[in-house]
């Protein structure tokens, strides 16, 4: 049964939208973890426009549970990380006029870079993930640049419908199994909701599923707390 692990950047964006201080961060990370997240994920974003430095900060100091960042792999986030030092790393591809993470990242065209990025990361005693869409080529990359997981962009599979959709789940499978023979540790998540999370979550040898969006917009109506809670209980 695959841990669940919750994307608190939308409480921060609502926050932003008035630059204050509420919604609270901690608050929301506190009520996730009574819901049943296993770890708490933020994305410190070049551009800050939810998750702001001192969120992170924050977060190391009073969580129970995991804290995963993630992140692009700039020199800037790396310096940041190694002060930080959470226990995982998901490093993502990131454009500013992007609304979202858009794709994987392309570790196959840039080895040497990636390489050298988990050794900085991971010389710091912190895990790193490298998310990646479902392609074995980039899960073959991910074990070669000497990364700890992979997490497999499920976005593709999110937004299909019906036999795309079935096509995308087949595509994650074969990308699942070649993680998991390859000794990686293997996540997912991007656009998972209350709908289509449980066939990623039965996938074989899944460690670990990342979910923000659907939670937090959920949460408006039945509360932070309650909207992990329910996902928890697919999940499982
Ligand atoms: N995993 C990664 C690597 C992401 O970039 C995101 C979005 O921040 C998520 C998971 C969560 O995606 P969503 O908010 O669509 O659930």
């Amino acid at each position: 049964m695959p841990l669940l692990g919750i994307n608190i950047d939308h409480v921060a964006t609502i926050r932003e939208a008035r630059r204050g201080d509420i919604p609270d961060v901690m608050n929301a990370a506190h009520a996730a973890v009574a819901g049943g997240a296993d770890s708490i994920t933020v994305h410190l974003r070049e551009d800050r426009r939810h998750i702001q430095d001192k969120d992170v900060a924050g977060l190391r100091k009073i969580l129970k549970v995991r804290l995963n960042l993630e992140m692009a792999p700039t020199e800037e986030m790396i310096r940041i990380v190694r002060v930080i030092r959470p226990a995982s790393v998901c490093l993502v591809p990131e454009k500013r006029q992007e609304l979202t993470t858009e794709g994987g990242l392309n570790v196959h065209g840039q080895m040497s870079r990636m390489r050298e990025v988990c050794q900085k990361i991971k010389s710091k005693g912190i895990m790193v993930s490298l998310f990646v869409d479902p392609k074995t080529n980039q899960i073959q990359s991910a074990k070669d640049v000497g990364a700890d997981a992979v997490e497999i962009h499920t976005g593709n599979y999110a937004e299909a419908k019906g036999d795309a959709q079935a096509e995308e789940l087949k595509k994650i499978h074969q990308a699942a199994d070649a993680a998991v023979q390859l000794g990686l540790k293997l996540n997912a998540g991007h656009g998972l909701d209350y709908k289509n999370v449980q066939p990623v979550a039965h996938i074989t040898g899944m460690h670990e599923l990342n979910i923000g969006f659907s939670v937090i917009a959920r949460s408006v109506f039945v509360g932070l707390e309650q909207a992990v809670r329910e996902m928890k209980k697919l999940v499982e």
